[in-house]
């Protein structure tokens, strides 16, 4: 029998990864207060993406998850939203055509404020401050006033949130996701970009077939799904104090379980996902569709034990499993982990971040992630499902709409090492830009195909 659950029965656990918040009075007002604004997502949503990701488990949709590392407060523009949504279109229009199946989508936004850091403290020259956490915990600058976590910033991200999502909402059903736009963007990127002209033959076979479509009368009026999407939001569940003011029961879907409101999909980071430690307490209560980051150091029988307490009842949808190990890493490590879940028979989408294990810093220590590694990593991840017999789920990237140079590489964007200072954007780690994400979509949708037609004759490599 598992030990009851409520919304703060996270506190009595061990937890990891939180700020120290000087003035708890402080912390307490703000908690009241975000508990007593409207819910950012519905119960009924939450469901309806559980019910696209179980279809994902079941092999006949691909999960398409991205965005920021870090949301930025100074960064909160529409331009900065409407340049992710565009891409992200993109992507998922070159995937369904190339899977053949439905793409869900699921923005890393709305709520990816809060960061776990490897050192609690930073430290520059003889001064040591707390690390930055993220815009929702405290400020970037290193200074004491900047770094020392301030309750309020709360209220700021959940303004951030709402005015974020209200966008998104705009976006998806008001005809900018129609399917004429993003074919348009598709063809710009084609014609400008070495790498795009290799796949024109794609972006005209979709043409063809919207044309013939419509001369059969199928149009926005007749198939409203032409013009628009469903676009969800999801982020890393870090800050529980947000996340419990926002934990809300369904009382209009009349269930009476409690939801997380903050975001339709909430993960659990590589960092946090300790079995009896309070993040996973949280989680395991809310019927959210959940994540959770999957590395190097979970072994068959942690990741069991972590499927138990998160999904015991073994409901489609309910968990996907994020496996960030590195290109020289997954080979070793995810075939395990893989094969265990397969015969203990659970229902799980496995999905792909090639961008966590794959950060290196340059010789002259700037953080960054090489192209080839983040396919790299993605590719195997193919192989070992093929290998396996499992369904590759889907892929997790950190992303951005805007033409930052924060990753090397990539034949389009074909970014040295020299450039990265040009414009290196991101509070935390380094995202792909554009160019690089719509390569790595085009390389994604190439595999899927391959999966499709069922023509990949790829060797395994060996597992040691
Ligand atoms: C992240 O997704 O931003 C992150 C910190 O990932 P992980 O927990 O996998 O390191
Ligand atoms: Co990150």
């Amino acid at each position: 029998m598992a030990a009851s659950w409520s919304p703060d029965s996270w506190r009595s656990k061990p937890i990891v990864q939180v700020p120290e918040y000087p003035d708890k009075q402080a912390l307490a007002d703000v908690e009241a207060r975000i508990a007593s604004f409207p819910p950012l997502v519905f119960a009924g949503e939450a469901d309806k993406l559980k019910r696209a990701l179980a279809d994902v488990a079941a092999g006949e949709a691909f999960l398409l998850q991205g965005g920021d590392c870090a949301e930025s407060f100074s960064e909160h523009g529409a331009n900065h939203i409407r340049e992710l949504f565009r891409v992200f279109l993109q992507m998922a229009v070159v995937l369904t055509y190339a899977g053949g199946s439905p793409v869900v989508k699921v923005g890393r936004i709305a709520g990816q404020f809060a960061k776990p850091r490897s050192s609690s403290v930073e430290k520059r020259g003889d001064k040591e401050l707390p690390s930055y956490r993220g815009d929702i915990i405290n400020g970037e600058g290193f200074t004491d006033k900047d770094r020392i976590p301030d309750p309020h910033r709360q209220l700021e991200a959940y303004r951030q949130a709402a005015a974020t999502l209200n966008l998104l909402r705009a976006f998806s059903g008001g005809g900018y996701a129609s399917l004429d736009n993003v074919l348009r963007w598709l063809l710009d990127f084609e014609q400008k970009s070495p790498f795009g002209q290799k796949y024109r033959e794609m972006g005209e076979q979709i043409q063809t077939a919207l044309q013939f479509m419509r001369s059969c009368g199928v149009t926005e009026e007749t198939v409203p799904q032409l013009g628009r999407t469903t676009f969800y939001t999801s982020h890393e569940s870090l800050l529980l104090n947000y996340e419990q003011a926002l934990a809300r029961r369904d009382e209009a879907g009349g269930s009476h379980a409690w939801y997380a409101t903050s975001g339709h999909m909430l993960w659990i980071g590589d960092r946090t996902r300790q079995p009896d430690h309070a993040h996973v307490e949280f989680l395991r209560g809310i019927r959210n569709p959940i994540g959770v980051k999957v590395g190097p150091t979970l072994e068959p029988d942690g990741l069991m034990r972590l499927i138990d307490i998160l999904n015991p009842s073994d409901e489609g949808g309910r968990l996907t499993l994020i496996a960030r190990f590195g290109s020289d890493k997954v080979e070793k490590h995810l075939p395990k982990l893989v094969r265990r879940v397969k015969q203990e028979g659970r229902t799980v989408v496995w999905s792909c971040d090639p961008m966590h294990g794959n950060t290196i810093s340059t010789p002259g220590g700037i953080k960054t992630r090489p192209f080839d590694r983040i396919l790299k990593e993605a590719e195997t991840f193919f192989d070992v499902h093929r290998a396996e017999g499992t369904y590759p789920g889907g892929i997790h990237v950190e992303m951005t709409g805007s033409p930052v140079t924060e990753c090397t590489g990539g034949a389009t964007a074909n970014i040295s090492e020299a450039q990265l200072t040009e414009r290196y954007d991101t509070l935390c780690d380094p995202r792909l830009n554009a160019d690089q994400a719509l390569e790595l979509a085009f390389l994604i949708a190439e595999r899927l195909k391959q999966e499709r037609e069922g023509m990949a004759h790829r060797q395994m490599p060996d597992v040691a």
